[in-house]
C-alpha cells in the first residue's frame, strides 16, 4: 500500500509498512516463545508506543493484558534528561506479574531506564522491555533492551506512533522529517 500523506514534510521512509509488519511479526513470535506458560502484562508507554502495541499484541495467538504509562521526561528541547515525572500510572498492580514494557524507540535510554527501575520497586515477577526502534545513543547507557525491532540512524523520525508536535503519528511508515520542518 502506498505510504499515505507523505508530501513534502518527509525528507525519506526509511521503514516500509510491509518492514514494520514483518517485523513486529517476528517480534511477536519471539516474545510468544519466551513467555511460554507465563502469563504477561504489556506496559505501554503513551503516546508513541500505540501502534506497536496494537499490532504487536494482535499478532500473539494468546491472551495479553494490556496497561499503559504516560511519562513526561523533563529535558532541554529534544534530549531527555532522566528526570521523569508520571503524568499517568498504571490501573493494575504489577505485584508478582510478567512485565513487559513497550516503547516506540529508545534514544538515550535514560526514559526507560528510570521506567524500569520504578517498575521493579512494585515487586513484579519481571520487567523485559520491546522497544521497536533504537538509535545508536543507547549502546552506550545500561538499559537492556531484550527485544529491539530496528537499530536507525540518530536523526528525528516521526510516524507509526511517533510524533513531532503531536503530528504524524497516524503515518504508516517510520520517516526523518525534512529539515525545513525544525529549523
Ligand atoms: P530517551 O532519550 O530517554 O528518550 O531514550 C526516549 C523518548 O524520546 C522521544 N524520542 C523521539 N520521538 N522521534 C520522536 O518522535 C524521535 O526520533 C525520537 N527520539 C527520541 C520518545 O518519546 C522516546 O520515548
Ligand atoms: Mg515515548
Amino acid at each position: 500500500m502506498e505510504p499515505q500523506h507523505v508530501e513534502g514534510d518527509i525528507e525519506k521512509v526509511l521503514l516500509t509498512e510491509d518492514d514494520i509488519q514483518n517485523r513486529v511479526s517476528e517480534m511477536a513470535a519471539e516474545i510468544e516463545r519466551d513467555y511460554e506458560g507465563k502469563d504477561v502484562l504489556f506496559v505501554g508507554v503513551l503516546k508513541g508506543a500505540i501502534m506497536i502495541m496494537a499490532d504487536l499484541s494482535r499478532r500473539l495467538t494468546r491472551h495479553v493484558e494490556i496497561d499503559w504509562m504516560d511519562i513526561s521526561s523533563y529535558g532541554s528541547g529534544t534530549r531527555s534528561s532522566g528526570v521523569v515525572r508520571i503524568i499517568k500510572d498504571l490501573d493494575m498492580d504489577i505485584t508478582g506479574r510478567n512485565v513487559l514494557v513497550v516503547e516506540d524507540i529508545v534514544d538515550t535510554g535514560l526514559t526507560l531506564s528510570w521506567l524500569v527501575s520504578n517498575l521493579r520497586s512494585r515487586g513484579p515477577a519481571s520487567v523485559e522491555i520491546c522497544a521497536l526502534l533504537r538509535k545508536p545513543e543507547a549502546a552506550k547507557t545500561a538499559v537492556d533492551v531484550r527485544y529491539v525491532g530496528f537499530d536507525i540512524p540518530n536523526s528525528f523520525v516521526v510516524g507509526y506512533g511517533l510524533d513531532f508536535a503531536e503530528k504524524y503519528r497516524n503515518l504508516r511508515v517510520i520517516a526523518t522529517l525534512a529539515p525545513h520542518m525544525y529549523s
